[in-house]
């Protein structure tokens, strides 16, 4: 074969396959993918416990004396410290040293922001304010693209909910479960996510309908074994204390997935299901709007029918945007 010494081929080019097989190591035998997988699993075990206890939970840092009158509790650190000393029964806090800053745990930050409530004057803000009768306010954050801080987003503006005192429940929508893992959840499979709670919906439509089916003569639809056990769960089940005192969660996994194949199978059987608002009227009728006083919603990035039900659910919408 003629070659042109000004355009030289390609080293890939005329390569000669015994050459080649020659070239190459031992072939990769099963026990090499054995060893790969469990060199892989044994990875994201690190990954997983980093930053966890060895019990595998999560610990929150406390605060100290000045980051507390600072940013949690309005007050002057000398008047602080003053009304500490004359309230023994209060949280003293504890330090590493005589002199040290005193550290307390944000369990002791509500316990003092309470007494300070009690006693300050009203116009200080020592509490955090929620109207009177009022449901919770839903903060859906959502985008249809991925990675531009949903999660950090809703995460974040948890935890500053809960260190300004509010009662915060996060439910998380994405089977990627980033959120779950920031706050430590544990989730065994698609029964301790919100599934349960829009196939109750359902189930609970069914009845109904069935209900004017047989007034009207029609063989009722069947509840299969999914809507009858969903039947039996409700909200407060799926709900999971995490290290913040006053941030629960609803956690999600992968199986929650399964819900984008689900609900378009139950609408099609039922069509005036209403399936965007089976996440919020499953919160509501089971006291969860009353109980808490912020709920964020980390949604998955598309607009399937998670988000559907997290953006019905909102009353605050947000959506973070890449920078260009
Ligand atoms: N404001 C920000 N500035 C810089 N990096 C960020 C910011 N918000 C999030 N990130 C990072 O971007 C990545 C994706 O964020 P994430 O919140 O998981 O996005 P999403 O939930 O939309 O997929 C993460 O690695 C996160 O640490
Ligand atoms: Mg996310």
């Amino acid at each position: 074969m003629k070659t042109d010494t000004q355009f030289p081929l390609p080293p890939y080019f005329n390569i000669n396959p015994d050459t080649a097989l020659a070239a190459l190591g031992d072939p990769t035998s099963t026990a090499d993918f054995g060893k790969i997988a469990s060199n892989c699993n044994a990875g994201r075990i690190d990954l997983t416990s980093r930053g966890l206890e060895t019990e595998g939970t999560r610990r929150l840092r406390q605060f100290s004396t000045w980051e507390i009158t600072r940013y949690l509790i309005p007050v002057a650190p000398g008047h602080f410290r003053r009304v500490l000393k004359q309230n023994p029964d209060l949280p003293q806090g504890r330090s590493e040293t005589s002199a040290g800053a005193k550290w307390f745990t944000l369990d002791e930050v509500q316990r003092l922001r309470a007494f300070f409530g009690a006693q300050g004057f009203k116009s200080k803000g020592y509490l955090p304010y929620r109207p009177k009768n009022q449901p919770a306010k839903m903060v859906a954050v959502a985008n249809f693209k991925g990675g531009v801080g949903k999660t950090s987003t809703a995460a974040h503006l948890a935890m500053s909910a809960a260190l300004d005192g509010y009662k915060v429940l996060v439910i998380d929508l994405d089977s990627q479960g980033s959120m779950t893992s920031i706050f430590g959840g544990k989730v065994q499979d698609e029964w301790q996510t919100v599934f349960p709670l829009l196939a109750r919906h359902y189930a609970q439509h069914l009845r109904q309908e069935n209900q004017s089916r047989v007034d009207r003569g029609e063989a009722p639809l069947p509840l299969d074994e999914t809507l009858t056990e969903a039947l039996e769960i409700a909200p407060r089940d799926l709900v999971q204390n995490t290290h913040w005192p006053n941030i629960d969660l609803i956690g999600a996994q992968l199986n929650l997935y399964w819900a984008e194949f689900q609900i378009p199978v139950w609408r099609m059987a039922a069509r005036g299901w209403k399936l965007w608002d089976a996440l919020t009227q499953s919160l509501e009728a089971g006291g969860i709007l009353d109980e808490y006083d912020v709920i964020f919603l980390d949604t998955p990035p598309a607009l399937g029918y998670l988000t559907i039900n997290g953006l019905a659910a909102a009353d605050i919408l947000l959506v973070p945007l890449g920078a260009l």
